[in-house]
């Protein structure tokens, strides 16, 4: 979910929160909601997209100095008008709004009930504003009001809250990021910094445990129990033109074109110009005997890769699913535990993360966002630079994470295999050659009605068919696999039909080029149709009908180039089918619950 906050430009309040909402609605989209305060709290809010919210504020006039507001991602009760936020009390003198999980809401709102308190919503979080209006009726003051409910819920939260008589907002994090955005008049709140990047680049990242008071005086920020914490403010150093459009129809297709940018960005100053040596300062010291990634979704898929990489240069490495890693952590003994993740915020690798520290391991964040929270409590934290990333299924910070992944297998093992070095410098350029050239639109049209889709890779290239078929599932709502070449025989092979086409990545010519190849031919002699990603080394375009072309490189940075292939592919049969590509069906951006 989304949640931006303002204090401080009375005339403009709802301008502010709506373009706040509008930048953060690929952190969830099930409904939108604004919350303003002045004498009274006012709240609109609707199911569905940020244009339905829009709708209903058309000719509405809502005022208040200052105001809340939210994007959803359900995680209790359907998304429809009534669980959409902010919530309020009874009375109507307080709206909370909250991203993430109250776990003992139940207890409380059995409580609450048997007292009179009347709910309207099937949410955990409406809770909240009944603590609180059971506060406030106690005497206790806003502050001590929302502290106490606080102090009462436990679980994850970005929770923010207005009041009807008060210039003032409350805000209070655990397991769940909020920043405050310090204006030169105004002092912002935001879920995440693009939030209120338009207004600042003034940021206070709040930790756990931490709530703010933000009024017309400025900020404040205290520990549950009231006592007074010191805050540092950082710049960042990112356009808000980054999250722009830039004349493409969507943000997925922007960021596909944007990667020979964000890998020259992820490059500079890490690869010496002669091309000897890769230096990362931020790893100085850092020399692991073994490593275990964990991740989930896209970055899972990038942690298969980068624990291959280390194998390759002899260092055991292991990739899991974070979600299933805290089920059975494994020995860390002096394991390095890397948790890849571009958001930073992804709870399931935060967990995993957490379990391995209270196992003794150190820790590595590999991430795209600075000062996320893996960021923060990591040991060690490596950034992908990719830029900000708006559309919901990555496909720049897929690229700059396994770029990312060489360079830290080739800066802290002994592998410097040169030649590796030298095509991941020229990987913007050779980027740029498949955004120039590729006829993945044409075959993406070819197969619009296909009964699914089958990836196929072996090697590095078994991550990019597993991410391959991700990325087509994620955004065109089809049936996709993705498997390793090998296995397609024990079992898949029995749905492989003429209307399923089978997406072969295979670069090189080596031994396990040449398998793959022979694992083409039997979905051939099933007439399936076969779409090659190849760089033409092998003979695998002769039982291929269609050719997605990668230039020949080493096979470290052809997987990179066979995914911005993948990704072309996935995209244009989504643009043919009309989806909502930016932000499919019931996916978030960021989940940050588990
Ligand atoms: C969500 C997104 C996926 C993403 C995954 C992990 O499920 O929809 O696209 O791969 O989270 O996100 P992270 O920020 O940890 O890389």
């Amino acid at each position: 979910c989304g949640v931006i906050g303002c204090v401080g430009r009375p005339d403009e309040t709802l301008d502010v929160l709506m373009h706040g909402l509008s930048k953060l609605e690929y952190r969830g989209y099930d409904s939108a909601g604004v919350a303003l305060a002045n004498g009274s709290v006012e709240i609109e809010k609707r199911a569905g997209k940020l244009e339905n919210l829009e709708a209903a504020l058309d000719g509405v006039s809502l005022e208040g100095a200052v105001g809340i507001g939210h994007t959803r991602w359900s995680t209790h009760g359907p998304p429809n008008d009534r669980n959409a936020h902010p919530h309020a009390d009874c009375e109507g003198q307080v709206a909370v709004l909250h991203n993430g999980i109250i776990e003992n809401y139940q207890a409380i709102k059995d409580e609450l009930q048997a007292a009179g308190h009347e709910f309207e919503s099937d949410t955990d979080t409406e809770v909240v504003p009944h603590l609180i209006e059971s506060a406030l009726a106690d005497g206790a003051t806003e502050e001590d009001a929302f502290r106490a409910a606080i102090r009462r819920i436990e679980g994850s939260y970005a929770i923010a809250a207005v009041f009807a008589d008060h210039e003032a907002v409350y805000c209070a994090r655990q397991d769940s990021p909020l920043v405050l955005g310090v204006g030169d008049d105004a002092t912002y709140l935001g879920s995440d910094v693009p939030a209120f990047r338009a207004f600042t680049d003034r940021v206070i990242y709040l930790e756990d445990g931490e709530l703010a008071r933000i009024d017309e005086g400025g900020w404040e920020v205290s520990t549950l129990d009231g006592e007074p914490v010191e805050k540092s403010i950082n710049t960042v150093n990112w356009d808000p033109e980054d999250t722009g459009k830039s004349g493409y129809d969507h943000f997925m297709l922007k960021e596909i074109h944007e990667q020979p940018r964000s890998l020259r960005q992820c490059l500079q100053g890490r690869v010496d110009e002669l091309g000897g040596q890769v230096e990362l300062d931020e790893l100085a010291g850092v020399n692991p005997t073994s490593v275990q990634f964990v991740a989930c979704g896209t970055s899972y898929h990038a942690a298969l890769y980068g624990a291959r990489l280390f194998q390759e240069a002899g260092i055991p490495a292991q990739a899991f699913l974070a979600s299933e890693y805290v089920t059975a952590p494994p020995p860390v003994d002096d394991a390095l535990v890397v948790g890849v993740t571009q958001s930073g915020e992804t709870a399931d690798t935060l967990s995993a993360l957490r379990a391995a520290k209270r196992l003794g391991a150190r820790t590595l964040g590999l991430t795209n966002v600075v000062g996320s929270t893996v960021a923060r409590e990591c040991d060690h934290v490596l950034y992908i630079r990719a830029g900000p990333e708006i559309g919901v299924a990555a496909s720049k910070t897929f690229a700059s994470q396994l770029v990312t992944l060489n360079l830290f297998s080739l800066a802290v093992t002994d592998d410097h295999d040169r030649e590796s070095i030298g095509s991941l410098r020229d990987l913007p350029s050779t980027v740029q050659e498949i955004l120039d050239d590729s006829v993945a639109a044409e075959v993406a049209t070819a197969y619009l009605d296909a009964d699914a889709y089958f990836f196929i890779g072996r090697g590095l290239n078994h991550p990019v068919a597993l991410e391959g078929a991700l990325k087509l599932k994620e955004i065109t709502y089809r049936h996709a696999e993705g498997f390793a070449a090998g296995e397609l025989k024990h079992g898949p092979l029995a749905l492989v039909t003429d209307n399923t086409p089978v997406i072969a990545v295979a670069t090189g010519d080596d031994e396990f080029a040449r398998k793959t190849v022979g694992n083409v031919k039997e979905v051939e002699a099933r007439d399936a149709p076969v779409i090659a990603v190849t760089d033409g080394q092998s003979d695998i375009e002769r039982y291929a009908d269609h050719v997605l072309r990668v230039p020949e490189t080493h096979p470290r940075t052809a997987a990179v180039l066979a995914s911005v292939q993948l990704q072309l592919f996935a995209y244009h049969t989504a643009a043919d089918l009309g989806r909502s590509i930016d932000k499919p069906r019931n996916l978030a951006k960021s989940v940050t619950v588990e």
